[in-house]
């Protein structure tokens, strides 16, 4: 069956008979959801099976949604295949690390090519020479760069750096931000956070973040900020906002820290560079290995300067896969040959446009949806109300959200539970024109249910 043929027969048939709720979402919703289970016999024994060795059968939380996640057998250019034979539109693109899709040949033949020369040498290689060229020749605010195994870690590196070279313990960062595992802000600190003195302020208000910033003006050494918060939502930050940061870390003699992880991807040089804002440390990932696990932490030499090796006194940056082949290998062929700047500038129209597509397709259907991001990033929302904190993010209905996602399953296309896409440069044209078709009959077949 092709990718994004729906797998199911027209949505107006599914009618919950249960009896168990009146509210017509909640019976909706548990009609979509038995279908879902339904379908999946091989997904669900497989998720049992995963169960009896993984807490909830699961290794990487985002991925987990009721009732089970599906498990893809087969992935190919901008295509899944689960493992009960269904397939979808990848409009996920792995959180935006698939950038180049799932197969895409010359990544392939260059991995393979160096592999064939040793695995992993455990030696200085040139091809992290090559991959750190590119980095640098890319991202205009990185002299120097180091690599990592995840932004996470590149983000853990960043702020020990400030910390070290500023003599200061504190942080500051922004509600609803997200730099990885050990250091995320849903609302407040996660309880599972590192363990570094944080001071949380609310995002896209720079007044709140002057007010903070002198108060702690003699102790804070980094703010950590996403130009767009992004698994809070894909909440753009304002020019204002980013502004007031940069000169108010430079006032204080604080650095700023741009994670740029997920954002690096639009535009020629990445976000920051689109905003006009120079960071002192910025943080890379994703889609930047090629596919394979990545991070990198890189900015004013100076500040590098202490990872020096050859210095006395240098801070020790260890990492048995830091420079690994495959990562190096098809970050730079990624980065050089198949992502050069004119094409993410190409990749951010595109998504500007899908993203208004859909918004026209909601605002035509009077359904109180809308989508937030920048470029090729983005997020779905079931809320009118305008959206600029993760406050506003909250406001979204989670069970009409979480219908329209069941539905785009249904018809095969796979977008993460959040409501997130990351447009990736496999998908076609006939394939988005797909999804935004596919949006479209969803939102008037359940214009009902979808409307409070
Ligand atoms: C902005 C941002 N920073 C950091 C991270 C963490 O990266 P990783 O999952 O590679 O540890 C992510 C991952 O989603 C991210 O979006």
């Amino acid at each position: 069956m092709a990718p994004g043929t729906p797998l199911t027969a027209p949505l107006g048939s599914l009618r919950h008979t249960g009896g168990v709720t009146s509210d017509p979402i909640d019976a909706a919703l548990a009609a979509a959801e038995q279908r879902y289970v339904d379908r999946r016999p091989r997904t669900r024994e497989l998720h049992e099976r995963a169960s009896a060795v993984m807490p909830g059968g699961n290794t990487r939380t985002v991925l987990y949604h009721r009732p089970f996640p599906i498990r893809v057998a087969h992935a190919w250019d901008g295509c899944l295949e689960d493992v009960d034979g269904h397939t979808y539109v990848d409009l996920l693109g792995n959180f935006s690390a698939g950038l180049y899709g799932h197969s895409q040949p010359a990544i392939a033949e260059a991995v393979a090519t160096a592999l064939a020369d040793g695995v992993g040498p455990g030696t200085h290689t040139a091809h992290e020479v090559a991959m750190a060229e590119a980095v640098c020749e890319r991202f205009p605010t990185i002299e120097r760069v180091r690599f990592t195994n995840s932004g996470t870690e590149a983000n853990l590196m960043a702020l020990s750096a400030a910390r070290v070279v500023t003599g200061r313990e504190r942080i500051l960062a922004f509600r609803g931000a997200y730099h990885g595992g050990l250091l995320t802000f849903p609302d407040g600190p996660s309880p599972v956070n590192a363990p570094y003195d944080v001071i949380v302020a609310p995002y896209n208000d720079p007044a709140a973040a002057r007010r903070l910033l002198e108060r702690h003006a003699d102790t804070i050494a980094a703010v950590l900020v996403e130009p767009m918060l992004g698994a809070g939502g894909c909440v753009p930050g304002e020019p204002a906002f980013l502004r007031t940061l940069r000169q108010l870390t430079a006032e204080i003699d604080a650095l700023l820290v741009v994670d740029e992880v997920m954002t690096s991807r639009i535009g020629r040089h990445g976000l920051q560079e689109r905003l006009g804002i120079v960071a002192d440390l910025t943080t890379l990932g994703k889609y930047l290995g090629g596919g394979f696990s990545f991070g990198a932490f890189g900015g004013r030499a100076d500040v590098m300067g202490v990872f020096d090796p050859g210095r006395p006194g240098a801070l020790p940056h260890a990492g048995t896969f830091n420079n690994n082949l495959a990562s190096m290998v098809a970050g730079r062929v990624g980065l050089t040959e198949i992502y050069p700047p004119e094409v993410a500038e190409r990749l951010t129209a595109r998504g500007d446009r899908l993203r208004q597509r859909l918004n026209d397709v909601f605002a035509d259907a009077a359904v109180p949806f809308q989508v937030t991001g920048v470029g090729s990033l983005m997020n779905v929302h079931a809320t009118r109300a305008p959206i600029r904190t993760i406050e506003d993010v909250a406001r979204s209905d989670p069970r009409r959200k979480r219908l329209l996602l069941l539905d785009l399953l249904d018809a095969g296309y796979y977008v993460a539970a959040r409501g997130y896409l990351a447009l990736s440069l496999a998908v076609t044209d006939e394939q988005l024109g797909g999804f935004v078709a596919a949006v479209e009959r969803i939102v008037s077949e359940r214009a009902a249910v979808l409307t409070p």
